[in-house]
């Protein structure tokens, strides 16, 4: 793989005394999108909400080992966490917007970076909306509550909150799980449409989901990075006996 935009090396994650991680070396091409799949409680919300520091905020979280932004580790005690989140966006599996109005929810975080400009924040909450399949839902109500909107809408709604941020890596952790077909398959063309500007990883349950949109697929089992290869590959032609039992629902 060339151009590499992340990339963790003999990455552990412990909680306490547990290592929810096991020396995890992984690289994530840029503008593409990679699906983590495995079992219930393998470590894949532990080891995305790692790549933008999110772990910072959990007690007793401590990791060793490196995870390199550009080619910068950002474990280093003096990086700027702020600027990590900016660049590294994060979408949740419960959608969570602001209880504020959609045009608020878009441009709040804007504004804390000092950007006050109408104009500029107006294109903003435009392209973002457009970006996320939602503006033809909502762009004669954009002073409407956020909470008002339908769960579908709202978790696009917080994707285009974090597209206003302009990322280079988007994380999504299960973003479709509360969702019903139709808003699913909306987020799937998005996320089909993003990819060529964007470095998209996302864990899914899923295994249909990652097959039509990953173009790599890392498997996950009890903390380690079994198998890491082209979708295809993973779904066809598995070279691991565990990732094999997992995608044809022996297991998890
Ligand atoms: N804040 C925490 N404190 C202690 N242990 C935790 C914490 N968060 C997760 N764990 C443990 O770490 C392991 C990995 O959890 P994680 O949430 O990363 O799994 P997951 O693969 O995302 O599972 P799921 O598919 O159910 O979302 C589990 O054993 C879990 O109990
Ligand atoms: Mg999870």
């Amino acid at each position: 793989m060339e151009n590499i935009i992340i990339e963790s090396k003999d990455l552990d994650i412990y909680y306490g005394d547990f290592k929810a991680i096991k020396s995890a070396n992984i690289a994530f091409e840029k503008n593409s999108v990679t699906a983590l799949i495995g079992a219930s409680g393998c470590g894949k919300s532990t080891f995305l909400r790692s790549i933008n520091l999110m772990n910072r905020e959990v007690k007793d979280c401590r990791l060793e080992g490196e995870i390199l932004y550009k080619g910068e580790n950002i474990l280093r005690e003096d990086i700027d966490i702020y600027d990590i989140r900016k660049n590294i966006g994060m979408v949740f599996q419960r959608p969570n917007p602001f209880n504020m109005s959609i045009y608020d929810n878009i441009t709040f975080a804007l504004k804390c970076h000092g950007i006050k400009d109408k104009t500029t924040l107006d294109e903003a909450v435009e392209t973002s909306l457009q970006q996320a399949a939602l503006w033809n839902d909502v762009k004669d109500n954009l002073k409407k509550s956020a909470i008002a909107l339908s769960g579908g809408q709202q978790q696009r709604l917080c994707i285009a909150r974090t597209l206003a941020m302009k990322p280079d890596v988007i994380l999504l952790d299960e973003p479709t799980s509360a969702l019903d077909p139709i808003s699913t398959s909306k987020i799937e063309d998005m996320i089909f449409e993003l990819q060529d500007n964007y470095t998209i990883i996302i864990v899914t349950h899923n295994m249909q989901q990652a097959a039509r949109i990953a173009d790599r697929t890392a498997f996950f089992h009890l903390g380690e990075i079994v198998e890491y290869d082209r979708t295809d590959i993973i779904f066809s032609n598995p070279a691991k006996r565990k990732t094999e039992d997992y995608i044809t629902g022996r297991f998890g």
